[in-house]
C-alpha cells in the first residue's frame, strides 16, 4: 500500500461540494489527508456537512468574484457541479457550461495546476434523449472542450470523468469498465468511485490529460482504482 498521507501536498477546491458526488470528493480528499476548500452557495449547509476541518467559501458559480475568492491559493480544482432545473440559476447552461467555464478561467488565472471534472456518458451525442433536459449533455461537452483547451497547456493538466448513471454507496466495491471515446450508452457507477478517480488524478501521471467513460463491470471489492488509469490509451 502506498503512503496515502503524503502523496499530494496541494490544496484542492471542490465545487459542487454539497452535492451527492461532491460530498464524496471531499470525503476521499480528507481520507488522503489533503487540504480541502469547498465552494458552496450554502455555507451553512457545507458547515453542517463537513464541520470546521474544511475551509468554506460561500458563493455562486454565476459570480466571477466569488469564484476568484474560492480558487485563490488552491493548487487544484475538482468540479462536481451539476444542474438541477430546466431554467434559471441551476440550469445546464448556467451550471454545466457557463459555470464550469467560469471556474476554469478563474482557476487558471489564480495559478491552479490541475482541473478535475465530473462530466457524463454520451456528451458527444447531440441526439441523446438526455439532451431533452435543456441540452444538458451538449452543455457538458462545451465545458469539457474548454477544460481541455485551457488545462492541456504544459505544465497544467486535466482529468475528465464521464460516468454512467450515478448511485450511492461505498467506494471500491466494484470492478470498473473504463474506455476512451464516447461509446457506452448505459451502465451505473457509484458516486464514491467517481470521486476516488478524480482524487487519484491529482497525483497519478497516468491520469493526466485524460477524458474517459466509466461504469461498473461486476461487484468485486477493489484494493484501489489506480490500475484503471493505466488501462486508458493515450
Ligand atoms: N445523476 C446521474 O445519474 C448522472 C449521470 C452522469 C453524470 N451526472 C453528473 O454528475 C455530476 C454530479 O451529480 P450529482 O448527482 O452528485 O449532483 P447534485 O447532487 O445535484 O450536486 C450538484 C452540485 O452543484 C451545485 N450547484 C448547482 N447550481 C449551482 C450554482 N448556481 N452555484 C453553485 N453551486 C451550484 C449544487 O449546490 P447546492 O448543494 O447548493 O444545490 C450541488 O452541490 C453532475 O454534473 C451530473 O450532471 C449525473
Amino acid at each position: 500500500m502506498m503512503d496515502t498521507k503524503t502523496v499530494y501536498k496541494g490544496k484542492v477546491l471542490v465545487a459542487g461540494a454539497t452535492g451527492k458526488t461532491g460530498q464524496w470528493v471531499v470525503k476521499r480528499l480528507l481520507h488522503y489527508g489533503i487540504a480541502v476548500r469547498v465552494f458552496s452557495r450554502q455555507s451553512d449547509k457545507a458547515l453542517r456537512m463537513f464541520g470546521e476541518g474544511v475551509e468554506i467559501v460561500n458563493g455562486k458559480i454565476q459570480s466571477t468574484s466569488d469564484i476568484a475568492r474560492a480558487v485563490k491559493g488552491c493548487d487544484a480544482v475538482i468540479s462536481a457541479l451539476g444542474s438541477s432545473s430546466y431554467s434559471g440559476e441551476s440550469s445546464p447552461a448556467e451550471v454545466d457550461r457557463d459555470g464550469v467555464m467560469r471556474l476554469v478561467d478563474e482557476a487558471v488565472k489564480a495559478g491552479v495546476k490541475h482541473f478535475g471534472l465530473v462530466s457524463s456518458l454520451g456528451v458527444t451525442k447531440w441526439y441523446h434523449p438526455l439532451n431533452l433536459f435543456a441540452g444538458v449533455l451538449q452543455k457538458k461537452w462545451e465545458a469539457e472542450e474548454h477544460v481541455r483547451e485551457v488545462f492541456s497547456k504544459q505544465p497544467l493538466s486535466y482529468t475528465i470523468v464521464r460516468p454512467g448513471g450515478l448511485k450511492d454507496g461505498e467506494p471500491l466495491q466494484h470492478k470498473l469498465h473504463v474506455d476512451t471515446g464516447d461509446s457506452l450508452w448505459s451502465g451505473w457507477i457509484n458516486r464514491s468511485d467517481v470521486a476516488e478517480l478524480l482524487v487519484l488524478s491529482l497525483w497519478l501521471e497516468t491520469a493526466k490529460n485524460k477524458t474517459f467513460e466509466v461504469i461498473n463491470e461486476t461487484e468485486q471489492e477493489q484494493s484501489g482504482l489506480e490500475q484503471y488509469y493505466a488501462l486508458l490509451s493515450e
